[in-house]
């Protein structure tokens, strides 16, 4: 089938099966057409929480998947393609993590939306890179917190809040791959340019960045922006959205020595085709046992309870 015509299918069997498609900004362009909600990890999440639909389809990585059903273990949560991983949540492994863990009993533990449910169930408190700070802050200031995975949001945290948090060594193979010399490069190239960065970035990329925030974050930052021009230090997804939304400014996104832009190999598994099977065959399906579910929920109602009462989401 045509792209236009995939698209109508879709829609036609959205509408007739009641179905929701949540889809990250980092999804292909055609994805993000066809989503009834666009947004970064903590309004997804929200929305995931939120919807009434029958079938909630989820377009993103399989940790995205998972917490919407771990939010609606009564509905049923399809992703177009289920190997769809998160390199970042692959670099903490629950058996480690949980070794990790005993070795600081006296700390709670903040992970990074972007982990397996296994390590969700292993934590106090659940956060994106949209709220983290502000969560981080909102807790006693003697408060001894293990941060997992992202070592680099972690250290970021730190750096903002003061805080010591003993930080498990992970990271995003995409934004780490990053180097603070590809955005110099292009400051020289487009000196006007603002340089806007998401936290899993380095610590060196972070420091010649003029924004850092989620991708929300970075989208109301360059819509707000009397800037014209904007170097993105982020995956290259999220240029559908700020071209729609600023059709006067001009990106350029910062590439990787393999690539000529930034993307997430794991994002883009997600096809059109794949999405129209998958709401078609309502396969392939996302499922957790009743105590994994029932264990990971906490720290995400936690989160999202929080984030509600600190304004950070309605
Ligand atoms: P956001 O929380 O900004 O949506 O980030 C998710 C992600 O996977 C970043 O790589
Ligand atoms: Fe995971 Fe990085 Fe891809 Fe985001 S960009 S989904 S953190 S691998």
């Amino acid at each position: 089938m045509e792209k236009k015509e995939l698209k109508e299918a879709i829609l036609k069997l959205k509408k007739e099966k009641n179905a929701v498609i949540l889809g990250h900004y980092y999804q292909r362009d055609e994805i993000q057409e066809v989503s009834d909600y666009i947004g970064d990890s903590l309004a997804l999440a929200q929305e995931a929480r939120r919807t009434t639909c029958d079938i909630i389809i989820f377009c993103g990585v399989h940790f995205m998947a998972e917490t919407a059903k771990i939010l609606n273990p009564e509905r049923k949560v399809l992703i177009p393609d289920i190997t769809a991983n998160c390199s970042l949540a692959k670099s903490c492994p629950a058996d480690a993590f949980a070794k990790f863990k005993a070795q600081h009993p006296d700390h709670m533990v903040i992970s990074y939306i972007n982990c397996s449910a296994e390590i969700k169930a292993l934590s106090d408190l659940i956060c994106t890179s949209g709220n983290a700070e502000k969560l981080v802050n909102s807790l006693p200031k003697d408060q001894k917190i293990i941060f997992a995975p992202d070592k680099n949001l972690g250290g970021y945290i730190n750096r903002q809040t003061g805080r010591d948090m003993v930080l498990w060594d992970g990271t995003c193979t995409v934004h780490d791959a990053l180097t603070a010399e590809s955005i110099l490069k292009l400051k020289l190239e487009h000196p006007q340019a603002k340089v806007v960065t998401h936290p899993e970035c380095n610590a060196a990329v972070l420091q010649v960045s003029d924004f850092i925030g989620s991708t929300k974050a970075m989208l109301n930052y360059i819509s707000k922006s009397d800037s014209k021009e904007f170097v993105v230090a982020t995956e290259s997804g999220i240029l559908f959205e700020m071209r729609q939304n600023n059709p006067d400014k001009i990106f350029y996104s910062v590439s990787t020595e393999g690539c000529a832009c930034l993307e997430c190999a794991d994002m883009k598994l997600n096809t059109l085709e794949k999405l129209y099977n998958c709401i078609k065959d309502e396969l392939p399906e996302v499922n957790l046992s009743a105590e994994m579910i029932e264990k990971a929920k906490a720290p995400i109602v936690r989160m999202l309870d929080m984030s509600q009462q600190l304004g950070l989401i309605k």
